[in-house]
């Protein structure tokens, strides 16, 4: 498979396989995660791998009532979606069955290690991200390349404070994602939705699109 392809078709699984996933593809595929760039090579990285259905069943629970909150959101036009509609079923199923997903992977950073530098801006900080989501991208890739699929989630960080507790999280550990990995039930798509490049590039000012860009390729 080309790098093209693979970054492709490199969706949000949401239906899995209740095989296990095993120990040693999964170091492969977190070992992916320790390549990516972060702000001063400072690695705030950690990664907690929960499979045991205890732990997963506790997770879903804590999941459920953001994820019905958010879908009410969705019904009543608070919230804002731009995927398709059918998504939401999927959505639906996938936080339904959580805890039935191989493996739950808690995306920790040490705060102290990241480097914010859009914090006097008066207005939501989004670079301390930068140093742990090219990771998580990184991880997401490699199981790609394994077959697996993955999804990640971000509804479990509004509940940090109940979640570290349960798995003994350090105090100066935050909780940035939860993505989900397992064998995928259904194929790989083909193609994803997504926004043409023309829409998203511009040249040398926000007013001049790239031309370049108007052929979609
Ligand atoms: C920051 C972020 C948070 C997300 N949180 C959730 C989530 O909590 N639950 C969920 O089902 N999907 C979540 N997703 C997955 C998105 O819904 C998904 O990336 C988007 O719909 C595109 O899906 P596709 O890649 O299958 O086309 C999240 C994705 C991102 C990037």
């Amino acid at each position: 498979m080309s790098f093209q392809e693979m970054i492709r078709s490199t969706n949000t699984c949401r239906y899995y396989k209740p095989d296990p996933v095993e120990p040693a593809v999964i170091a492969r595929v977190l070992d992916a995660a320790r390549f990516a760039p972060s702000g001063g090579n400072r690695q705030p990285l950690r990664i907690l791998v929960v499979r045991n259905k205890a732990n997963k069943l506790a997770l879903r629970d804590m999941y459920l009532p953001i994820w019905n909150n958010y879908m009410a959101g969705i019904r009543e036009g608070s919230v804002r979606l731009g995927g398709r509609p059918a998504m939401l079923e999927s959505a639906d199923h996938f936080a339904q069955h959580m805890e039935e997903i191989p493996v739950l992977l808690l995306v920790c950073a040490r705060l102290a290690d990241v480097h914010p530098t859009d914090t006097e801006l008066g207005r939501l900080s989004i670079v301390g991200g930068a140093s742990v989501y090219p990771a998580v991208q990184n991880m997401i890739l490699a199981a790609r390349h394994e077959g697996l699929g993955t999804a990640l989630t971000t509804l479990h960080c509004a509940l940090e404070p109940q979640i570290k507790p349960m798995f003994n999280i350090p105090e100066d550990v935050s909780l940035a994602a939860v993505v989900m990995m397992g064998w995928p039930e259904k194929p790989f798509p083909k193609r994803l939705s997504r926004r043409p490049l023309a829409e998203m590039v511009f040249d040398e000012s926000f007013d001049q699109p790239f031309a370049a860009a108007a052929d979609p390729g």
